[in-house]
This record gives C-alpha cells, structure tokens and sequence, in this order.
C-alpha cells in the first residue's frame, strides 16, 4: 500500500482526481470505479474544473458505482444515481448509457446482482476504484463480518451506517435498510484501488488500516492487503491516530 498524506481535504481531493485523469489519460477507455458519501465529492469537483478548463473527456469512459440502496427509483433524490448526477454526471460528457449503477428496483435483486457482476464482466474489469472507508472499516456496503470471497451481493445495513446515512435523509425511518453493493471479491479484481480519507472521525478506521498486515474479515478494508497496487490518500486529521502509532513503513 502506498500512502500520499495530504494536508487537508482540498488537497486530497486534487491529488485523488489527478490519479482519475491520469488514468483517462492513459486509457481514454478506463473503467472507473466510482463511491457515493462525503469522501469523494471534492475529487468530483475537481474533476469538473478540469473537464471544463482542459477538456479532459469522458465520452469513452465507463462508471461502476460500488453500491446502490434497495428500494429507492433511481430518480429518488437520495439514490446514488441521484447523487452521481448531482456531484458530477450532470458537469461531464460521460453518455448516460455508460454509467451502470446497481438496478436496485429489481424485483429480483439476487438476478440484479447477477447481473451487474456480469455487467462489470463485460466492460472488462475496473481499472481504478475509488474508495471511501466507514468508521467501522467497511467499503462500499461491505460491513464488518462480509466474507471476503463474494461478489455483488445484497446487505441488511446497520444500524451504524444507517444512522450516519441518515443525514441525507428527512428521518432515520426512512434510511433503506437493505442495499446492493460490489462485494469486496470485486474491489480486488479491480487493476489499481484508490481509498480516500479525511477528517478526525475516520482516524481510527485509517489507523487500522494502516496497521493490517493480515485480511480479517472483522475489518473489511483489511482486504486491501491482499491487492497489489492501493494508494491511500489520508490528510493530517485522519492520519492522526495512525502517526501515534507503529506502524509499517510506507
Ligand atoms: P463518507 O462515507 O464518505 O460519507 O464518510 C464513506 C463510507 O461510509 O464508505
């Protein structure tokens, strides 16, 4: 694992989204990987000023999103297909047919789930995911307890993630209380992962991280262990507990 240490969020955000532009640029055809929550909106900011200001396109480009809540239309504010149009489908030149989502509003979200496996088959694997972390180390919908071996599957949400979910939402009621997520067999097929952090809240999470040297499913970012080619980019606050602490070099 390699970590970038950034001073604050801004620069977090600019350092992650010249790792997606790099990748586009190598690969005008790059499947990207994308995260919903808090972490990666100024790195999807950051990636509207440059397709506005040097034109950087993703015409060619494909999206998969880790993760969709069950039961909401995808035109529901609160989907994540709302919110990637909101954060930065609406500002790019991404064609609507190449952004692929979870279809959670399947009747039969095991076959969803199939399918969108099968979709991400197609496209021909994730070249660069971006991830965010939770406080209890889960990635994507992967909470702590998720076998390591699957793929898309369909999680009951804790508690935990429903109520710090609920901040986008009227009432904790109306947080979903199941969603479809990449399992974390997905986030290790992907080519290259990129896991953002920021603030005091998930110092513990990246101190954690930091420290795994074994995948253990108590902790599922500690799977990232196992992939050969992470970056983490933390900024001070997040990496506080993590300097306090002996931990391998990077
Ligand atoms: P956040 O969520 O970016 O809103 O902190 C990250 C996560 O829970 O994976």
């Amino acid at each position: 694992m390699k970590l970038i240490r950034t001073k604050n969020y801004e620069e977090m955000s600019r350092i992650a989204a010249d790792h997606v532009i790099n990748a586009i640029k190598s690969n005008p055809r790059a499947v990207i990987g994308l995260a919903t929550g808090d972490t990666p909106v100024g790195t999807y900011e950051a990636l509207i000023r440059d397709h506005n200001h040097y034109g950087t396109s993703y015409k060619q480009v494909h999206t998969v999103n880790l993760d969709e809540y069950i039961g909401l239309d995808k035109n529901d504010p609160n989907s994540y297909r709302s919110f990637m149009k909101t954060h930065l489908f609406h500002a790019i030149d991404l064609p609507e047919s190449h952004a692929f989502l979870p279809n959670s509003m399947m009747t039969d979200s095991e076959e969803a789930c199939r399918q969108y496996d099968e979709s991400i088959r197609q496209l021909g694997g994730v070249d660069l995911q971006i991830l965010g972390i939770g406080q209890n180390g889960h990635i994507g919908f992967n909470e702590p307890g998720s076998s390591f071996s699957m793929t898309t599957h369909v999680v009951e949400l804790t508690q935990n993630t429903r109520q710090a979910n609920a901040r986008f939402f009227k009432q904790l009621e109306d947080v979903p209380t199941h969603a479809i997520t990449m399992g974390i067999k997905n986030i290790l097929e992907s080519r290259c992962v990129l896991l953002l952090a920021f603030g005091h809240n998930k110092a513990e999470a990246v101190a954690q991280l930091l420290a795994s040297e074994q995948p253990d499913e108590t902790f599922p970012a500690s799977a990232l262990c196992l992939h050969p080619s992470v970056t983490i980019i933390a900024d001070e606050e997040a990496l506080v507990l993590a300097d306090k602490q002996e931990r391998r070099s990077f």
